[in-house]
Formats: structure tokens, sequence, C-alpha cells
């Protein structure tokens, strides 16, 4: 088994640099286009087929040599548990037709039991942990994020509803995610009892607030999971909040082992900034687009700038586009194994 990428999570000396990527099993990949269409059926219906859902699992890794693998789910995955539908409409993303906006709508939310209701997402994991020979990483939604597609009903820009009851409804909202932290928590556990050797928390929108609100609205769920956490096991814990340069004095209090950043910041600022923490980050997923030995150079760099951290693991500062060559992602990862090898 090759522990280098749990050994940096544990901010443990390594030989060389391990990456995985965000979204590394996806569309940019034909071999998962090819799957995906194998089925026949909807994303959601690949979701909760374990066979498939392992196969493309294993792909990123085999095709790159990537040193973790991230299990296919989606973080949308237990809010359709709790009792809400979900639908994924082609070219605009997760839509949920009967959105969260009364008191009544949280009230109807059920807390799942993960064994019972999401049983697909913990029989991939027990597949994947036969076959890898990579640390595998478990998943969710952060409370915040999760809500921000419950209360909109879909994808958004500016946020207006999920504000709108923060700042007019706050007890309304505090119940509301008071819920989802607890589902969400009993869900990470349930995917570590299952195998899953770290835990990945994913707060994509947690950038569209300002420090203050995300200190009051959205950091405090986080830390309830996590110290949730710690008190059933011991496997690494990654917090990856996107677009969150100005939030990391208060991310970095999360209770974390590792903390993601985006490619806004220098990761040399970024490491500076995170106190006790190893690092996960942080190219610009368009800087994939550079010609190779640019391409390269940047990654040199990024290596380079992040030797001061605790533990580095390299990765993309969000998830990789599906326009992006395979062959680039390839040109990335020898890269960093062999330059970081080098010392
Ligand atoms: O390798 C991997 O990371 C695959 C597993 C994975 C998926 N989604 C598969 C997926 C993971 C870790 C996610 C996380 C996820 N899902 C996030 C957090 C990470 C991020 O990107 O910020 C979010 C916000 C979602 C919600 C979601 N799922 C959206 C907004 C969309 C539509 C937009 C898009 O990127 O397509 C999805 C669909 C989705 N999730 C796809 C995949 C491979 C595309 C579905 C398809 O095959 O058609």
């Amino acid at each position: 088994m090759n522990d280098t990428f749990l050994k940096a999570c544990r901010g443990e000396k390594t030989d060389y640099t391990p990456i995985w990527i965000m979204r590394q099993a996806g569309r940019y990949l034909p071999q998962y286009l090819e799957v995906r269409a194998r089925g026949k059926g909807t994303f959601l219906d690949l979701c909760k087929d374990p066979a498939r859902c392992t196969e493309v699992t294993l792909q990123p890794v085999d095709i790159f040599g990537m040193d973790a693998a991230i299990l296919f789910s989606d973080i949308l995955i237990p809010m359709e548990a709790m009792g809400l539908t979900l639908e994924f409409h082609e070219g605009k993303g997760p839509v949920f037709p009967d959105p969260i906006r009364e008191q009544r709508d949280v009230d109807g939310l059920i807390i799942p039991d993960p064994e019972e209701t999401m049983p697909f997402v913990l029989a991939t994991i027990k597949l994947l942990r036969a076959e890898l020979k990579v640390p595998l990483i478990g998943f969710s939604g952060a409370p915040f994020t999760l809500a921000t597609y419950l209360i909109e009903g879909g994808s958004s820009k500016v946020f207006l509803e999920t504000k709108k009851m923060m700042f007019r409804q706050p007890q309304l909202y505090h119940a509301l995610l008071e819920k989802i932290t607890r589902c969400t928590s009993l869900y990470l556990q349930a995917q570590a009892r299952a195998g899953a050797q770290t835990l990945q928390i994913f707060d994509s929108w947690a950038g569209i607030l300002a420090p203050c609100d995300y200190a009051r609205f959205a950091l405090p769920y986080v830390q309830t999971i996590i110290s949730d956490l710690r008190r059933t096991t011991d496997v690494p814990i990654i917090y990856f909040a996107n677009n969150g340069a100005t939030l990391i004095e208060h991310t970095s209090t999360c209770g974390a082992d590792v903390l993601g950043l985006d490619w806004r910041i220098n990761i040399k600022d970024g490491v500076a900034r995170v106190g006790d923490h190893a690092v996960q980050g942080n190219l610009d997923p368009l800087a994939l687009f550079l010609p190779e030995k640019e391409l390269q150079n940047r990654v040199r760099k990024l290596i380079d700038d992040a030797r001061g951290a605790r533990g580095h693991i390299f990765n993309l500062g969000h998830g990789v586009v599906p326009q992006t060559p395979p062959e680039q992602v390839k040109i990335v990862v020898d890269c960093v194994h062999e330059y970081s090898a080098r010392g």
C-alpha cells in the first residue's frame, strides 16, 4: 500500500509530494464517458451502482498514477436521503424542484440512517478497498454549501434566497443547518466505518460569505462535524473552502488536519497563514491549458513555494474541467512525482 498521501496529511515526512486532483474521475476522461454511457441511466443511477462507481474511481489511479482515489459519488446524495427530490438536468446541474423555504419544509426533512438509505455508497467503499493500492478518500459537502442548493433549489450566482434566510430568519436557517449537520456527521462516520481512509469536506460556496457571516453561518457546523468525527475515527480530515483566501483565519480553526487552498492565493502565503496544518492545492485548473514547458515550470514553482508547509498534497485549486486534455493531467502528475523526489 502506497501511504505517501496519508503521511502528508498527518504532517509526516514523505519521499515525494503526493498528488490527486479534485473531480479526477469525470467527464474529461473518455473512459468515464464510456462507463457512463454503458448503463444508459442518469448520473444519479451511476452514483447508485457500486460496480460502475468502483470502475470509474479506479480509472484516474490506473491511468495517471494518482496517490489517492476519491470515492465516486456526489455531495448531494445524502440530501436525497433526507427526503428531497433531486434531479440532474443536462447543462444545468443539480435541481431540487421543492426548495426549502419555510419551517414546515425543514420539519419534513429526515435524518437518514446511512446504512439503510445509502448502502450503495458503503458498498462502493468496500469494493474499492479490496482493489486499491492507494488510500481512499470519502467525502461530503459542508453544511453551508449543501444548504445553498436546498434553499436556492439548485446552483446560484447571487445566493439571494440563502442570504435572505440567514439574515431575516436566522432561527429557520439554524434549524435547517442543524439537520444537515447531523445527517452529514452520521454519513461521514459511516464512510469511515466502511473503510474510507481520509475524509474531505467540500465547502464549494464558502467564498461568497463575508468573513463575519462565514464565522457565524458556516464554520460552527463544520466544527461540529469534525469534533464528532474525532470521537469516532482517527482518519485524517481535509477541509476545502473554495475561494477561501479571505477566510483562512477562520477556516484554520475548523479542526481539520489539512486545509485545501484554491488557486487565488499564492500557496506560500497560504502556508504562512494556515498555522500547524498540512495544505492541499492549488494549481489553477485552467493552467492545465498551458504549453507543456510552462505547465511544468508552474508545477515546480508551486512545489518550491509549498516547501515550508507541515505537509503538502499537490492538487488543483478546484475541480478539473471537462474540456481538459487528459495528456495534460499526465504531464502534471509525472512532473510532481519527478521534481518533488529530487528534494
Ligand atoms: O473524482 C471525483 O471527484 C468524482 C466524485 C465527485 C462528483 N461530484 C461527481 C460528479 C465529487 C467529489 C463531487 C463533489 C461535488 N458535487 C461538489 C463539490 C466539489 C466542487 O466541484 O465544488 C459539488 C458542488 C457538487 C454538486 C454537483 N454535482 C454539481 C454542481 C454538478 C453539475 C456541475 C458539474 O460539474 O457537472 C454535479 C454533477 C457531477 N458530479 C458530475 C460528476 C462526474 C457530472 C455528471 C455527469 O457525468 O454528467
